[in-house]
């Protein structure tokens, strides 16, 4: 592969790549176990056209036959879309959509104009809308709405268009990068014209990877989190890779540090790593060259810098001015998004990916109750914090992350969560992404987009990777969304049953497990499912990072798309594809839900200023044309 190449791979590509397969740990064991269960599937369920292929065990059956889908059919406003190769966004008849935001674009007035030339001015590159959107949530203040929304990575061939290689020449370039990164709030508003951003509103704000951070809860303070630049362990700057959001019930935000390991770098080829950074993906080598500018994020000089990395940030996007707070006690990984829930008794529930290949699903649960109008300050930093483990009979458990369990303190559970997750047989996954929890159903549902190494290598840390339950083929190219139903009802439960809600294949080429289950047909075929947020009306929107070749197995599937399921009939159907190259991720309601909000990541195709123009992530407005509900 050449350097060139190398720049190109996608951020868990880059991460196999640095970490080649280990002749350790039972490898021969895992493809043994993996091949048995393929077989333990095989003759217990049927794939393809009318087989019952959900609650493999459960005895849940999604029903997909003619009289179930008349029964739904109310329930999906929309006709679906066709797959679509081009370099553009199509959405159903009757629907509309207009660029809010793109990469670049003001949020304050005294940034430059956007120069193609340059990749926009360095000097305003945090006061402008960053590079990659990703997650975001909208709030209602008064009657102001604003948008909190991530940047999660950069391009720097395109956002350093000087730079042949897109490797930072000066410290200038790191901190542009670095700029371009992070959160920006801002306030949005409908006119004749249709969304836009206000610009200068008082709202607006842009986090960076310079801005200063609060860290509280269980690793506040913690010899493993001080350096010389904070003795006290409590302070960072920063907020990295930041993927996947979500929104407390108190309406702050939650962004999440998802790929942080990738920013860190040794200018000491020699330095010999410890053992956790092997486990986080935390190499001699670094994605941006940081390391070369700017020694914070040079590991032979500041090693604690990554443990302060990886976490879930809580932001108060009313108010400007406040700290953003990394609240160690949700554990450390690369955390996707976070879903909350209110339990029963008030306790406050976050479910957690962490997306890596065998990695692991958690939930944290609070130990106080949230009470509307009480403080909240210490509802994300004490509680406990738990990992799943699903048994292959539809059953599954919650596992605690104690002192009593792990061997591990309270602190070094929260720094060092994958081997504390390690250490009690939680359930190796298919690279959890998005959790969505259903608002009008007790239940959860997560994305797990793909696994190239199912039954194939074990995870970072070893733990064996066989087909299992939720996972249930090796070689995952295609993905699926496992759901649970948290036991008594209640999310607190440390008990609950599953099911697979669909798994994403192709009936076009494969005849056994990999051409999806019952709700997949020629009509809505897709691959790794990513991005989920479920309406208020309880249907669950489903967005694709995938492979968009449109060849071989994945031959009539297209561009990344977005599709609506039905948690009751189990039908999917297509309601957006996006232009070629990129990812659909990041969605979000207007107050009067008539607008749905969606992100663009990444295009390949010259979207949106056309040919000869720079590639630009943007944020679309989706509307309705009789200005109708959607969602
Ligand atoms: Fe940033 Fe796992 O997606
Ligand atoms: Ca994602
Ligand atoms: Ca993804």
């Amino acid at each position: 592969m050449t350097e060139n190449n190398k720049d190109e791979l996608s951020w868990d590509e880059w991460d196999e790549l640095m970490r080649p397969t280990e002749e350790t740990t039972g490898f021969d064991r895992v493809v043994e176990a993996g091949l048995s269960r393929r077989g333990f599937l095989n003759g217990l369920v049927a794939f393809g056209s009318g087989a019952a292929v959900m609650g493999l065990g459960t005895g849940v059956n999604l029903l997909n036959t003619a009289s179930a889908q008349a029964q739904d059919a109310g329930r999906f406003a929309f006709t679906p879309v066709t797959t679509a190769t081009d370099a553009t966004v199509h959405v159903p008849e009757g629907y509309t959509w207009d660029l809010l935001v793109k990469w670049g674009d003001k949020l304050f007035s005294d940034a430059a104009e956007f120069d193609h030339a340059t990749g926009g001015d360095a000097e305003s590159s945090d006061r402008v809308f960053g590079e990659n959107t990703d997650g975001m949530e909208l709030f209602v203040f008064g009657d102001k709405q604003v948008i909190a929304v991530n940047h999660e990575y950069v391009n720097p061939k395109i956002n350093l268009p000087h730079t042949e290689d897109g490797k930072p020449q000066a410290a200038a370039d790191v901190r542009k990068l670095q700029n371009l990164q992070g959160v920006a709030v801002m306030e949005v508003a409908e006119g004749e014209n249709g969304w836009s951003v206000v610009v200068d509103s008082p709202y607006n704000r842009r986090i960076t990877h310079n801005t200063p951070m609060r860290i509280s809860g269980p690793a506040a303070g913690h010899d493993l989190l001080k350096t010389e630049a904070d003795p006290t362990g409590t302070q960072s700057l920063g907020t990295f890779n930041n993927c996947g959001a979500g929104k407390t019930p108190w309406g702050t935000y939650l962004t999440c540090e998802e790929n942080f390991n990738g920013y860190f770098g040794s200018t000491d080829e020699n330095y010999e790593r410890p053992e956790d950074f092997k486990r986080y993906g935390i190499n001699n080598e670094s994605r941006y060259n940081y390391e070369k500018f700017d020694d914070r994020f040079d590991i032979s000089k500041n090693f604690n810098e990554p443990r302060r990395a990886g976490y879930i940030v809580e932001i108060d996007p009313g108010d400007p001015t406040s700290t953003p707070v990394k609240r160690t006690a949700l554990g450390r990984f690369k955390h996707e998004n976070a879903a909350c829930a209110v339990a029963r008794d008030g306790r406050v529930v976050v479910y957690m990916g962490d997306d890596e290949r065998g990695e692991f699903l958690y939930k944290f649960v609070s130990d106080g109750v949230y009470t509307p109008g009480a403080s909240t300050d210490n509802l994300l930093d004490e509680g406990t914090l738990y990992v799943a483990r699903f048994n292959d009979d539809g059953s599954g458990e919650w596992l605690a992350l104690t002192e009593e369990t792990t061997g591990m303190s309270t602190a070094e559970i929260s720094i060092y969560s994958r081997m504390a997750a390690s250490k009690v047989g939680a359930t190796t996954m298919d690279r959890p992404e998005w959790v969505a929890v259903n608002p009008v159903a007790v239940e959860a549902y997560c994305a797990l987009t793909n696994n190239k190494n199912r039954a194939v290598k074990p995870n970072a840390g070893g733990d064996p990777t066989p087909v299992n339950g939720p996972n249930p083929r090796a070689e995952n190219h295609y993905g699926q969304i496992v759901r649970w139903y948290p036991a008594n009802d209640d999310h607190v439960d440390p008990g609950f049953k599953w099911d697979l809600f669909v798994m994403a294949g192709n009936p076009l080429v494969h005849e056994d497990a990999y051409a999806g289950s019952a709700n997949i047909n020629d009509g809505n075929l897709f691959n790794s499912p990513d991005g989920m947020m479920f309406d208020t009306s309880g249907l669950l929107w489903i967005q694709t990072d995938g492979n968009y070749k449109n060849e071989g197995d994945f031959a009539g599937m297209g561009n990344n798309q977005m599709l609506v399921g039905d948690p009751v009939t189990g039908r999917i159907e297509r309601f957006m594809t996006v232009p070629y190259g990129s990812e659909v991720t990041g969605i979000t309601w207007s107050a009067d839900k008539r607008t749905l909000f969606v992100g663009i990541q990444h295009p390949a195709a010259p979207f949106p200023d056309g040919e000869g123009k720079l590639a630009r992530s943007s944020v679309i407005a989706v509307k309705r044309a009789d200005n109708g509900r959607i969602g």
